[in-house]
C-alpha cells in the first residue's frame, strides 16, 4: 500500500541509508486502496495515487513492471489439479502435465520484458505488429493455442492500443487472460479508462513518467485472478531511503546542470561509465537488478506530484514536437493527434535518417534515442521485419521536464 505516513519524510533532507539486505520489517507490503472506495470526484487529484484511485479500487506497488508481470503471470499459471481439469475440458482427455505454457507478446517489445516469463518456464511467443503499432490479429490467431495462458497488448508511448478489443475477443475465445501493458504512461486516460486497467491485469511503470529511481503499479482486475495473486517480496515500498536513491538524486542533479552544455555532459557520461560500467547489461541481468520493491523516494515524489500539471506540461511539449514535425520532411509522428486524457511518454517519430536527427538534437542538448532494444529472436527472424524497422527508425523525442516547448520550437529546423 502507498504509505501516506511517508508524506512526513523529506527525501533530500534525510540522509539516505546505504542499501543493504532488507528484511520484511523494512517494507510496507500492504496493498494500496483495498477496500477503499474509488472517489470519482471532480476535485483536482492531489497526487499520483489520488489520481489512480479515481479509476481503480486497488493496486499494488512494485519496483518494476517486469516483476509485477511475473507475479501476475504466476497467478495465471494453472495449478496441477486445474491443468488436469482444464485439459479434460478442452480435449476430452488428460494431457501430460509437463506441457509448456506460453504468453503472446507483440514483437515490438523491449528485450527484458520476456525475462519474467522465462523465469517462470513460460514461453514468450511474439506476434507481428503493423507499422501503426497494431497487432496483426491474424498472426495472433496463428500463434495462440490451448497452452496460451495470456495475451499481452501494449499501449505504446501512452496511447491506447486501438486493436485491443479485437485481441480481447481472441483471448475470450481461447479462454486465456488479457494483460494491458501500459508501462509507458501512468497518467493516460482514454474513454474514461485509465490505461493499464482494461485487461484482466495490467502494469504501468512510474519511472517512465516521473523523475523517480524505479517503481511500477500492478492492476489485477479479474476477481478470480485477484484471489490467486500473491505478491512476491519485490512488491510494496521500501521502509527507508537507500544509497540507490541518493545516487539517483545526485546523478540527476548533475545531468540537469549539464543539460545545456553537451560537451561537459559527454565528459560526465564517460566518468559515469568508469564508475558504473560501460554499455548495457544483458536483459537477464537487468531483470535481476530490477528485483526490488518500490523505492521510498519514488513513493514520496509520487505522493507530492500534481498529475494534472505533469500531464498538461507533457502535452504542451508534445504539441510543440508535432509543429516541428509538420515543418520537416524527414520525420513523421507515429501519433499525429493527441486525444484528450493522453499523457504521452515521449513524441515517437519515424525518421528516414535517425542517426542524423539524433546527432543534431544531441548537439542541441536534447537527449534522443531509438526504441527499443528488441529480443534476440525478434531481431533475427525475418517475420518480424516491421518490428526491426521500427526499432531502427523510431526516435523517442522527450516531452519531460528536461525539454521546454520553446527549445523544441528552436531546434525544430534540425529535424
Ligand atoms: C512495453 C513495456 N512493458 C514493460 C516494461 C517493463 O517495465 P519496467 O522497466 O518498469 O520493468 C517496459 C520497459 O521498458 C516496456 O517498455
Amino acid at each position: 500500500m502507498t504509505d501516506r505516513s511517508m508524506d512526513a519524510v523529506d527525501p533530500i533532507a534525510r540522509s539516505p541509508e546505504i542499501e543493504g539486505s532488507m528484511d520484511a520489517a523494512d517494507r510496507d507490503d500492504r496493498s494500496p486502496g483495498i477496500d477503499r472506495p474509488t472517489h470519482r470526484s471532480n476535485r483536482r487529484p492531489a497526487d499520483i495515487f489520488d489520481f489512480v484511485e479515481r479509476y481503480v479500487d486497488d493496486y499494488w506497488l512494485y519496483g518494476s513492471g517486469k516483476v509485477a508481470l511475473r507475479d501476475v503471470v504466476a497467478a495465471m499459471l494453472p495449478s496441477q489439479s486445474d491443468r488436469a481439469v482444464c485439459r479434460r475440458r478442452r480435449f476430452g482427455r488428460e494431457e501430460p502435465s509437463d506441457r509448456r505454457w506460453n504468453v503472446l507478446l507483440p514483437a515490438y517489445v523491449p528485450d527484458a520484458v520476456p525475462e519474467p516469463l522465462r523465469e517462470l518456464g513460460v514461453e514468450p511467443r511474439y506476434y507481428v505488429i503493423s507499422p501503426e503499432l497494431k497487432p496483426s490479429v491474424a498472426d495472433v490467431r496463428r500463434r495462440v493455442d490451448g497452452d496460451t495462458i495470456a495475451i499481452v497488448t501494449i499501449d505504446y508511448f501512452g496511447f491506447p492500443q486501438p486493436a485491443r478489443e479485437r485481441v480481447a475477443s481472441v483471448a475470450r475465445e481461447y479462454d486465456c487472460y488479457l494483460v494491458d501493458d501500459n508501462a509507458h504512461a501512468t497518467l493516460s486516460v482514454s474513454d474514461g479508462h485509465l490505461l493499464g486497467t482494461r485487461g484482466d491485469a495490467g502494469v504501468t511503470s512510474l519511472w517512465k513518467t516521473f523523475p523517480v529511481p524505479n517503481g511500477a503499479i500492478c492492476y489485477v482486475r479479474n476477481e478470480a485472478l485477484r484471489g490467486r495473486f500473491e505478491q512476491s517480496d519485490c512488491s510494496g515500498v521500501r521502509g527507508t531511503l537507500t544509497g540507490a536513491d541518493a545516487r539517483f538524486v545526485f546523478t540527476r542533479a548533475i545531468r540537469r546542470a549539464l543539460d545545456r552544455r553537451p560537451g561537459l555532459s559527454r565528459r560526465f557520461a564517460s566518468v559515469e561509465e568508469r564508475f558504473y560500467g560501460a554499455g548495457v547489461a544483458p536483459p537477464a541481468a537487468r531483470y535481476e537488478a530490477a528485483k526490488r520493491p518500490c523505492s521510498k523516494l519514488t513513493a514520496v515524489v509520487c505522493a507530492r506530484t500534481d498529475p494534472i500539471a505533469v500531464r498538461d506540461r507533457r502535452r504542451q511539449t508534445y504539441r510543440a514536437w508535432l509543429d516541428a514535425c509538420a515543418r520537416s520532411t524527414g520525420v513523421r509522428p507515429l501519433f499525429g493527434d493527441l486525444p484528450e486524457g493522453i499523457c504521452p511518454q515521449c513524441a515517437p517519430v519515424e525518421a528516414d535518417r535517425p542517426g542524423r536527427v539524433r546527432n543534431r538534437l544531441t548537439a542541441a542538448g536534447i537527449d534522443v534515442h531509438t526504441w527499443p532494444r528488441l529480443p534476440t529472436l525478434v531481431r533475427e527472424t525475418p517475420t518480424y521485419a516491421t518490428a526491426q524497422y521500427l526499432a531502427d527508425h523510431v526516435l523517442a523525442l522527450p516531452v519531460d521536464r528536461r525539454v521546454q516547448p520553446e527549445q523544441v520550437a528552436s531546434v525544430g529546423a534540425s529535424l
